[in-house]
């Protein structure tokens, strides 16, 4: 049975948006808060924060001459103030770049990049989770087949010069036929290697780790909601009824295309499928393969004629919660939207 979701809006709670949007909003804040907090903390402990001093000019009535003494007082004052701002927020006051998140960032490459790596002469790869399945099962979901791709599009050399995010789209609704080509550009089956199907997307001992779910918003023959890809199957399950347009638009803070698009695809991923094999190295691929997966659709839009962008900027529990995915085991990790052209 599919889950009814109401219309509604999400929090703007969640953590920062991975391409720091959110956080940037806070540090240009922060830094005149902690440059005003930084003036106020100096004058209530400096005999200036009393009638006779800085404080005081403003409101003399006998003028606004000041005593040197006084001036010298007023430019160290602010001088200091500056520079106990610009510590505080954690900037580099000669590049503007946030220091303190330019270390934060690079140990957590650094830790990335060590968990994951393989040191010269090393043997095995650690600890090896069981594969999950290379199919997710949802027992009694509709399930909506969908019609074999067939499209035969442009020069891929063509496809490639024509390439571009576009984030407005027409009015026209999607077809089932070319959600079909999109979600088969994505994930596929198109061929079989000792019996494992292989899929339009490389991955890494074909694992295959991505998972595909797409929300409908105008698709001919298809009930808005969000569905998941069955590549085995080349079918649509249904998973939760509704109109999901500001929802989507919300959790991906706000962007309009995730609004106007005809439809929005998620990339999660089962990381456990290929660290079953690679252990934490398996990590590295996982994203990888999201790429992989992401430019086979964009170009298939591209040929299609239609207008697509990935976004990366969003908020993990919101969607990982209208996706049913507890965010570990399973997490989203990339949107597309797509929609029809433009006039
Ligand atoms: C991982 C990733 C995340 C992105 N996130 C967003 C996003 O949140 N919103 C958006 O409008 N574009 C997003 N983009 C699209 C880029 O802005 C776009 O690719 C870039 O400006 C280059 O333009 P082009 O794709 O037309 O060549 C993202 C692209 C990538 C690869």
């Amino acid at each position: 049975m599919a889950r009814n979701v109401q219309e509604g809006r999400v929090s703007g709670g969640g953590r920062a948006a991975p391409d720091g949007r959110v956080n940037c909003a806070c540090r240009f804040v922060a830094l005149p808060c902690t440059f005003g907090m930084g003036i106020r903390g100096v004058l209530a402990s400096s005999s200036l924060g009393r009638p006779h001093g800085f404080l005081c000019v403003t409101r003399r009535t006998d003028g606004f001459r000041m005593e040197k003494r006084h001036l010298l007082y007023t430019s160290a004052l602010v001088i200091g103030a500056f520079l106990v701002g610009v510590l505080v927020s954690g900037r580099d006051a000669g590049s503007g770049k946030p220091a303190a998140d330019l270390s934060a960032s690079a140990s957590i490459v650094a830790e990335f990049q060590g968990v994951t790596s393989i040191a010269s002469g090393q043997r095995g790869v650690g600890v090896r989770p069981q594969h999950p399945g290379l199919y997710k099962v949802y027992p009694d979901v509709e399930r909506i087949s969908l019609p074999e791709p067939d499209h035969a599009g442009f020069p891929f050399e063509e496809v490639l010069r024509q390439r571009r995010s576009a984030r407005q789209y027409g009015e026209e609704a999607l077809s089932l036929r070319q959600v079909s080509q999109l979600l088969f550009a994505a994930q596929g089956i198109t061929g079989e290697f000792r019996g494992i199907s292989l899929r339009t997307a490389p991955s890494a001992g074909a694992l295959y780790p991505i998972e595909v779910y797409m929300i409908a918003h105008d698709v001919k023959g298809l009930e808005p909601g969000v569905y998941h890809y069955a590549p085995d199957k080349h079918a649509l399950e249904k998973l939760v009824s509704g109109d999901l347009r500001g929802m989507i638009s919300d959790i991906g803070l706000t962007q309009e295309s995730l609004k106007s698009a005809g439809a929005v695809l998620v990339f999660s991923a089962i990381f456990d499928r290929t660290r079953s094999k690679y252990g934490d190295r398996g990590l590295r691929f996982v994203y990888l393969e999201a790429g992989h997966v992401s430019q086979n659709v964009l170009l298939q839009s591209t040929s299609l004629g239609l207008n697509a962008v990935p976004i990366g900027a969003f908020f993990d529990d919101e969607l990982n919660a209208l996706l049913g995915l507890d965010g570990v085991a399973e997490a989203a990790l990339l949107i597309l939207a797509i929609g029809a052209p433009t006039e």
